[in-house]
């Protein structure tokens, strides 16, 4: 994400009008955002997001939808987001959503006025959604957006918005009731591997009312790009639209800040920076959690040994610990054995044991001699499997949904 930091220099566009910040945003000053070109279609609209977390103690980040003045070409408005936030902004025309380009992350400046946003507690959205599965978007997989119908008004509406990149309405499909899914619709989220992608949701009191969630999308364990083609969203569509302004607290845009009327922000999404900024840490966790817990499994079920994946991976202890208890518990029993071979045995072992002899720990003697046909034919065929599937295995298919399910014994963890 550091990437869209910096500020891209380029060139060519295939936009048909293009627009930019008269200067930089500065906490609460106003903005002047105009548009340039004659390819447009007014009436303009911007929409700003955050992006990112914010430097004060509660959310009080709005997501801006900000009609321009009929056929305006230039907008004014107030930006009332602290110094520091991060923010994307996406200019659509009467043709379409995202028309006039996606800005990459800018920063809201410093300055001595901190009168135009309260601290004091959490703006919050005019309803939630999800998404199933949760947590993640995968490349060409089929997800379904859903809500709670008695909090809306009218239909919510979905904006996929990728900062520096295209930005798009998610086409709503068909929307129907499931029990434990709400009420919602599918999605194939045709949008790039890797892509840094912003869902924004609302309804008819206003694009992002809803809020936003931010997301990587994921290849997931196949890496399905049956869905993406050159028409395909991308994070690297052109020129990032918006012209010169500051992506980094030390300031780079120019100042030349104008008048008019305050944020139009009656149509502002609350969406919380820390919750996005939450949702990717979460979401780290959970993958570090899944992949222990994966690998715990693994070793359960096939044997599998990792080990020497788990030292690259984790270092000394993750792994380690997890495996070492089961370790131990053999060696007490085995330790009335006198067999020097079986002690020989369990360090070849040591990478993975096969599950039968997990199961068959109380009888060491037994298992000693059964080990070692089976270990050496199990080894290769787990080593295999660690390398091609690496944290997603093949193999595990069945396990996913069960993955799926990890986020809580994460939090059980934090406990
Ligand atoms: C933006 O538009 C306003 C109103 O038309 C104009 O006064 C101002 O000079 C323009 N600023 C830039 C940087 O183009
Ligand atoms: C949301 O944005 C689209 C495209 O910019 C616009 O046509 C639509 O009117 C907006 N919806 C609301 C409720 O303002
Ligand atoms: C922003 O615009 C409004 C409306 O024109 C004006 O009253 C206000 O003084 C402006 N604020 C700044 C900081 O320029």
């Amino acid at each position: 994400m550091l990437s869209l930091l910096v500020p891209l220099l380029l060139v060519n566009t295939a936009r048909a009008y293009d627009w930019h910040f008269a200067d930089s945003p500065t906490q609460c000053q106003n903005v002047t955002v105009n548009i340039s070109g004659d390819g447009g279609k007014p009436p303009y609209r911007i929409l700003v997001i955050p992006y990112g977390s914010t430097t004060v103690t509660h959310e009080v980040r709005v997501i801006k939808d900000i009609p321009f003045d009929g056929n305006a070409n230039s907008l004014s408005f107030k930006m009332d987001w602290p110094k520091s936030s991060q923010f994307v902004a996406v200019v659509s025309d009467a043709s379409g959503f995202g028309t006039g380009g996606t800005s990459i992350a800018g920063i809201v400046q410093d300055s001595d006025d901190n009168s135009c946003y309260d601290d004091s507690q959490n703006v919050k959205p005019d309803f939630y959604y999800s998404i199933d599965p949760t947590n993640s978007l995968v490349q060409c997989q089929t997800t379904r957006i859903y809500w709670d119908k008695s909090t809306v008004q009218g239909t919510p509406q979905y904006q996929g918005v990728i900062p520096g990149g295209d930005s798009f309405a998610i086409p709503a499909g068909t929307v129907t009731d499931e029990s434990g899914l709400g009420t919602g619709f599918d999605w194939t989220v045709n949008v790039r591997t890797g892509s840094t992608f912003l869902l924004v949701g609302g309804d008819d009191r206003g694009n992002g009312t809803a809020g936003s969630t931010l997301y990587t999308i994921s290849g997931g364990t196949q890496n399905d790009d049956s869905c993406i083609n050159s028409d395909s969203p991308s994070s690297t569509a052109g020129s990032p639209a918006g012209g010169a302004y500051a992506t980094s607290t030390s300031g780079g845009g120019s100042g030349s800040g104008s008048s008019d009327d305050n944020s139009g922000g009656t149509n502002v999404g609350a969406i919380v920076g820390g919750v996005v900024g939450g949702v990717v840490g979460a979401l780290a966790l959970g993958l570090l959690v899944l992949f222990f817990h994966r690998r715990k499994r693994g070793n359960k079920h096939a044997g599998e040994k990792p080990v020497d994946l788990l030292v690259g991976d984790e270092g000394d202890e993750g792994p380690g610990r997890s495996e070492l208890p089961q370790y131990y518990e053999p060696e007490p029993f085995i330790v009335p054995d006198p067999t020097v071979a079986s002690d020989s045995g369990r360090g070849s072992f040591e990478g993975g044991r096969p599950p039968s002899q997990v199961l068959s720990d109380g009888s060491a003697p037994m298992t000693s001699a059964s080990r070692k046909g089976p270990r050496r034919e199990l080894r290769p065929v787990n080593i295999i499997q660690h390398d091609d599937a690496g944290p997603s295995e093949a193999p595990h298919h069945e396990e996913e949904p069960e993955t799926v399910e990890l986020p809580p014994a994460y939090t059980s963890v934090r406990k």
